[in-house]
C-alpha cells in the first residue's frame, strides 16, 4: 500500500510567511520560489488572496505570483477565500486556488469570520468561477485533529465538512492538523473519512509539527496510501489564527524519511538545505528543520558534527 512516488505540496512561501512578524521584502519571497522550483518542487503555494488587514504579510500577492521566473511543469496556487480573492488570483495567474474551512465552528468565526455553512456558500461561486477559468480547485479543512478554541475534534466533524466540500464541486480535499496535537492512528481515522469521498490521489495530509508528531502522522498516511503531503521548507510558518502553532512539517524532513525509504520526490535535498539557509538567514535565525540543521552542520567540517 505504501506508495512509490509522492508529491510534496510546498507551501512555506505561504503557510510559513503568513506568520513571519517581520516584514519579508517581496524579491526576497520571489527568490524563495524560484529556489524551491530549481530544487524540484512542482507544486507551490505560493501566497494567499486574502484580506490584507487581517493577514498582511501576503498583501504583495500579486506582486510575488508575478514576479516569478516561471518554470513549465510547476504549478503556482494561492489561497482564494471568497470571489474578490479568486479574482485577484486569476488575474495574477494562479494555476490551482485552495479554499480553506474548518471543521470546527469557532476556529471558521476566527479565521474566516463566517460559519461553516456561510464558509461553504461562500466557496461554491469561488469553484464555479474557477472551474469556468480552467483553474482546479483545492480544499483545505483546517483543525481536523484538534482545535485550539474548541479543543477535541470528532472524525465526524471533519466528514461534514469534507461532505460539504465534494457537494459544491472542490476537486481535492487537504485535511489539516492546524495546531499539531494529531497521533497517527487518528490521523488515519481522519483520512478514512476524506477516502470515502474522495480518491487516493485527491486526498493530502497538512501536518503542523508543534507536538513533534508530523513525520508519525505522515508515515501513517502512508500506509493507507496517501501519496501527498503539504510541506514548508524550513519548517517555517504557522497560522495567525492559532496561538502557538508552529511550522508545518519541514520540507528537508520529510524528504530526508520518503527518501530513506525508497520513495521518490523528484526533489534534491542539497537545494532544499541551501534554500532553507537562505530564508532562514533572511530571518535571522536557524531552520527549524532537524535534517537541515544536521546537514548545514556536516558541511560546516567534521568539528562540527561530533
Ligand atoms: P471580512 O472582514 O468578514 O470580509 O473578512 P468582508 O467581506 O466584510 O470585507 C471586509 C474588507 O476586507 C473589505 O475592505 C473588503 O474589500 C476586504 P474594506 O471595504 O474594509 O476596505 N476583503 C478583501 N481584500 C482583499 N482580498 C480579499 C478580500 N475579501 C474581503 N479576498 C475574510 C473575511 C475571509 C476576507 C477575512 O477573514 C480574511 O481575509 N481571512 C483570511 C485569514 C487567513 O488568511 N488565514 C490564514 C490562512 S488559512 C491557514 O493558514 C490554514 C491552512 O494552512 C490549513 C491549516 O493548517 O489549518 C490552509
Ligand atoms: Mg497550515
Amino acid at each position: 500500500m505504501i506508495p512509490s512516488r509522492v508529491t510534496l505540496v510546498e507551501v512555506g512561501p505561504r503557510d510559513g510567511l503568513q506568520n513571519e512578524a517581520q516584514p519579508v521584502a517581496t524579491a526576497q519571497k520571489i527568490e524563495l520560489v524560484q529556489r524551491l522550483q530549481a530544487a524540484g518542487c512542482t507544486e507551490i503555494e505560493v501566497t494567499s488572496f486574502v484580506s490584507p488587514k487581517w493577514v498582511p504579510q501576503m498583501a504583495d500577492n500579486a506582486a510575488v505570483l508575478g514576479g516569478i521566473a516561471r518554470q513549465p511543469g510547476v504549478r503556482y496556487a494561492a489561497l482564494a477565500p471568497n470571489l474578490q480573492g479568486l479574482q485577484g488570483a486569476l488575474a495574477a495567474g494562479v494555476d490551482e486556488v485552495v479554499v480553506f474551512a474548518a471543521a470546527t465552528e469557532a476556529f471558521s468565526r476566527r479565521n474566516i469570520n463566517c460559519s461553516i455553512a456561510e464558509s461553504i456558500e461562500r466557496f461554491a461561486p469561488v469553484v464555479q468561477a474557477a472551474h469556468a477559468a480552467g483553474v482546479k480547485v483545492r480544499g483545505a479543512i483546517s483543525c481536523t485533529l484538534g482545535c485550539p478554541y474548541q479543543g477535541h475534534v470528532s472524525p465526524g466533524e471533519v466528514e461534514r465538512v469534507v461532505v460539504l466540500m465534494k457537494g459544491i464541486g472542490v476537486d481535492h480535499c487537504g485535511i489539516a492538523d492546524t495546531i499539531g496535537t494529531g497521533t497517527p492512528r487518528a490521523a488515519q481515522a481522519v483520512m478514512e473519512r476524506a477516502l470515502a469521498h474522495y480518491p487516493l490521489t485527491e486526498v493530502s495530509g497538512h501536518f503542523h509539527d508543534t507536538y513533534g508528531q508530523a513525520l508519525a502522522n505522515i508515515y501513517a498516511c502512508l500506509e493507507l496510501g496517501i501519496a501527498t503531503f503539504d510541506t514548508s521548507i524550513a519548517g517555517l510558518g504557522g497560522c495567525p489564527y492559532a496561538k502557538g502553532a508552529t511550522g508545518n512539517v519541514a520540507t528537508e524532513d520529510v524528504v530526508f524519511m520518503l527518501h530513506g525509504m525508497g520513495i521518490a520526490t523528484g526533489l534534491d535535498l542539497d537545494r532544499l538545505v541551501d534554500t532553507a539557509a537562505f530564508i532562514s538567514n533572511a530571518l535571522g535565525r536557524a531552520p527549524v528543520s532537524r535534517v537541515s540543521r544536521a546537514l548545514l552542520a556536516r558541511r560546516s567540517g567534521p568539528q562540527a558534527t561530533s
